[in-house]
C-alpha cells in the first residue's frame, strides 16, 4: 500500500500586463481594497460606497462593459481580508482573453502582508480546479507583500489526501501576478516566497502522512530523499549503532515499537565562506507515534499524534530549502526519530535511562517521551558539531497550547539577540512564536531521588518544566527551544492553512536563516557576564 502521488503547489509567473489580457486565464482576480476611515468618496473613477477597486479594475471594467461597482455594491462588499465576490463571464468571446469564465473580487483588507498571504489563500481556494488565474493582487506591493502573497497563494492551494479516487480537488494549475511594472526585479523575492511556501508545503504533508506509512526508517528514507535533491550530506543511525553509541534516550523511547528508532543527520554548507560561516544546529522531535507509551493516553488525545514529528519534519522541510534561500550560515540538521509504543519491552515509569554523554533521567512518566530523544541529539550536537547557536523545534507540551491557544506557537530562549531575530522572523514569516521565560526557580522541580533528572515535573508550568529538562543538554550554549505543540494542527480550513497538520515552524526559521547574519549579536557560549 504505497502512498498515492499528491497534488502539486501552482506554478507562480510574473507579468507586466493587466491581468485581463494575460491570454490563456480563465479567471481574473483584481483587489478590493477596504476603504480608510474618513476616505469615502476620495478619488477616481474606481472607486464607491467606501471600498476601492486597485489596480486591474480598470481595464477589466473595459474589457467586460460591465460595472464591477454595482457588483461591490449588490454583494455588500466591504474589501475586509478573504471576502471574495464572483463573477461568472458567460460570453468572453469578443475579449482580449477568450478564455476568461470568471472574475473575481478579492478583499485585500489594508494591503499588508498579513493581508495579502490571508487574500492570497482565499484565492487559492476560490481557484482550485481551474487552470490559470491572472491576479494584480501583488501589483501595489512591495517584496514582503509579494512574498505574504505568494505564500498564501501556494499554502491555500494545500490538499493531502489518501483517497482511491484521487484528491478532492486540484490546486489551481498557474498563477499569473499581472500588472507588476518589473517582472524581472521581482524575480528573486518571488523565487524566496516559492521556496519557503515550498517547505511549508513539505512539513505539512510529512506531519499528514499516517503513521502506517510514516515510521521511522520512513522518515529517514524521506531526509536522504530531501538531502540528495539539495545536494546534502546525510548520515543516519539505526537501532544498533543508536544503542552502541549510548543513545539512550532515543533507544529507549522507540525499544517497545516494531519500527525501530533511527537519527538522521543532514549537512549544510553556504556556497561561499562556507570555512569561516557560524554554525547552526537545528534538531526536530520526531515521534512517528505518541501513544504515550504505557502511561498511555486518552484515545482523544492520542488520535492526532503522528503528527508528533512535526519538529523533524519542519527541520527536514528547512535543510532542504537553506541553499534556495541562500542561507549564509552552515547548518547541521538533527532528526531524532522514534515510535512511543506499548509492548512487554516497553520503557516502563520509573526506568532510568542514559542519554549520550552520559546524564541519566528517571522516566516517572513515558508520555514525557518528547523530551528525552531531544536531549540525546543535543547532547550530540554539543559534543561532537561544535555550533555556535541550538535551535530546536518540538511538539513537546500540551501546556504550551493551553497557555497560547492554536494561532502562537511559544518558544525559549538563552539569548536576546537570538530570541529577538526568531521573533521577527516568525512575524515576518506569518508563524507568530512568543517568547516564554525560563523560570530558574522551577528548577528543583527537576529534582529525581535516583536520577539527575525526572522526565516529567509534576504541577503547573509544564512547557517550562521541559524547557529547562532540555537545557542541560544543551552546554551552555545559545540555545532556542520552539515548542510548537499549541500550533501543529489547525482546527479549521482558514487563513492559510487546511484543517489538519500546519507543519508550522518550517516558513519562520527560513525567514531567520535566509538573514544576512542570522546570528547578529547573538553572546557566543562562555562570553556573557
Ligand atoms: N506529544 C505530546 C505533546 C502534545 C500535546 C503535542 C498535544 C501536541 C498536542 C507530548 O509527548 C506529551 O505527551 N507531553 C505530555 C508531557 C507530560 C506527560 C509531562 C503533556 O503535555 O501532557
Ligand atoms: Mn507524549
Ligand atoms: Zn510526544
Amino acid at each position: 500500500m504505497a502512498l498515492p502521488s499528491q497534488v502539486s503547489p501552482p506554478q507562480v509567473a510574473l507579468s507586466d500586463v493587466a491581468p485581463s489580457a494575460v491570454v490563456g486565464a480563465d479567471a481574473v482576480a483584481v483587489p478590493v481594497l477596504a476603504a480608510e476611515p474618513g476616505a469615502e468618496g476620495a478619488a477616481g473613477d474606481t472607486e464607491s460606497s467606501g471600498v476601492t477597486l486597485g489596480p486591474g479594475a480598470a481595464e477589466l471594467v473595459d474589457e467586460l462593459g460591465e460595472d464591477l461597482f454595482a457588483l461591490l455594491d449588490v454583494a455588500n462588499a466591504t474589501g475586509k481580508v478573504g471576502e471574495v465576490v464572483e463573477r461568472a463571464v458567460l460570453d468572453a468571446g469578443g475579449l482580449a482573453n477568450p478564455d476568461l469564465r470568471l472574475v473575481l473580487l478579492v478583499g485585500v483588507g489594508d494591503g499588508s502582508p498579513d493581508s495579502l498571504r490571508r487574500a492570497g489563500a482565499a484565492l487559492a481556494r476560490a481557484v482550485k480546479g481551474r487552470s490559470t488565474v491572472a491576479t494584480s493582487l501583488a501589483a501595489l506591493s512591495d517584496d514582503a507583500g509579494l512574498r505574504a502573497l505568494v505564500e498564501g497563494l501556494v499554502l491555500g492551494s494545500y490538499e493531502f489526501h489518501w483517497r482511491s479516487e484521487g484528491p478532492l480537488k486540484q490546486p489551481v494549475q498557474r498563477v499569473v501576478l499581472a500588472g507588476m511594472g518589473d517582472p524581472k526585479g521581482r524575480k528573486p523575492a518571488l523565487d524566496r516566497a516559492l521556496a519557503v511556501a515550498g517547505a511549508s508545503w513539505i512539513s505539512r504533508t510529512l506531519a499528514l502522512v499516517p503513521a502506517n506509512e510514516k515510521t521511522p526508517e520512513w522518515l529517514a528514507d524521506q531526509a536522504a530523499e530531501v538531502a540528495d535533491r539539495a545536494g546534502l550530506k546525510v548520515s543516519v543511525w539505526d537501532e544498533k549503532k543508536l544503542a552502541a553509541e549510548g543513545f539512550g534516550g532515543i533507544v529507549g523511547v522507540g525499544q517497545a515499537s516494531a519500527n525501530p528508532p533511527r537519527l538522521v543527520r543532514l549537512d549544510y554548507k553556504p556556497r561561499k565562506g562556507a570555512r569561516n560561516a557560524p554554525h547552526v544546529v537545528l534538531v526536530g522531535k520526531g515521534i512517528t507515534f505518541d501513544t504515550g507509551g504505557l502511561s498511555i493516553k486518552p484515545k482523544e488525545a492520542m488520535a492526532p499524534m503522528k503528527r508528533d514529528m512535526t519538529g523533524a519534519g519542519v527541520v527536514l522541510a528547512v535543510m532542504g530549502a537553506l541553499a534556495d534561500v541562500d542561507c549564509p550560515v552552515r547548518v547541521t540538521g538533527l532528526l531524532p526519530l522514534a515510535e512511543n509504543s506499548v509492548s512487554g519491552n516497553a520503557l516502563r515509569p520509573g526506568d532510568v535511562i542514559q542519554h549520550y554523554g552520559g546524564r541519566t533521567s528517571e522516566v516517572t512518566n513515558t508520555d514525557a517521551e518528547g523530551r528525552l530523544v531531544m536531549a540525546d541529539a543535543l547532547a550530540y550536537a554539543v559534543a561532537e558539531l561544535s555550533p555556535d547557536v541550538l535551535v530546536d523545534v518540538a511538539t513537546l507540551t500540551g501546556a504550551m497550547k493551553i497557555a497560547l491557544g492554536q494561532r502562537t506557537g511559544g518558544f525559549f530562549a538563552t539569548d536576546d539577540a537570538l530570541a529577538s531575530s526568531l521573533r521577527a522572523a516568525s512575524l515576518a514569516a506569518g508563524e507568530p512564536l512568543w517568547r516564554m521565560p525560563l523560570v530558574a526557580d522551577y528548577e528543583d522541580r527537576l529534582a529525581s531521588p535516583v536520577a539527575d533528572a525526572d522526565n516529567a515535573p509534576k504541577g503547573p508550568g509544564g512547557a517550562i518544566h521541559a524547557a529547562l529538562f532540555l537545557k542541560h543538554f544543551t552546554g551552555g550554549l545559545p540555545w532556542a527551544h520552539l515548542d510548537v505543540a499549541s500550533v501543529g494542527d489547525s482546527p479549521v480550513d482558514e487563513l492559510e492553512y487546511t484543517k489538519g497538520a500546519t507543519g508550522f515552524g518550517s516558513r519562520a526559521l527560513l525567514h531567520w536563516l535566509e538573514l544576512r547574519e542570522p546570528l547578529d549579536g547573538v553572546v557566543p557560549a562562555g562570553k556573557s557576564g
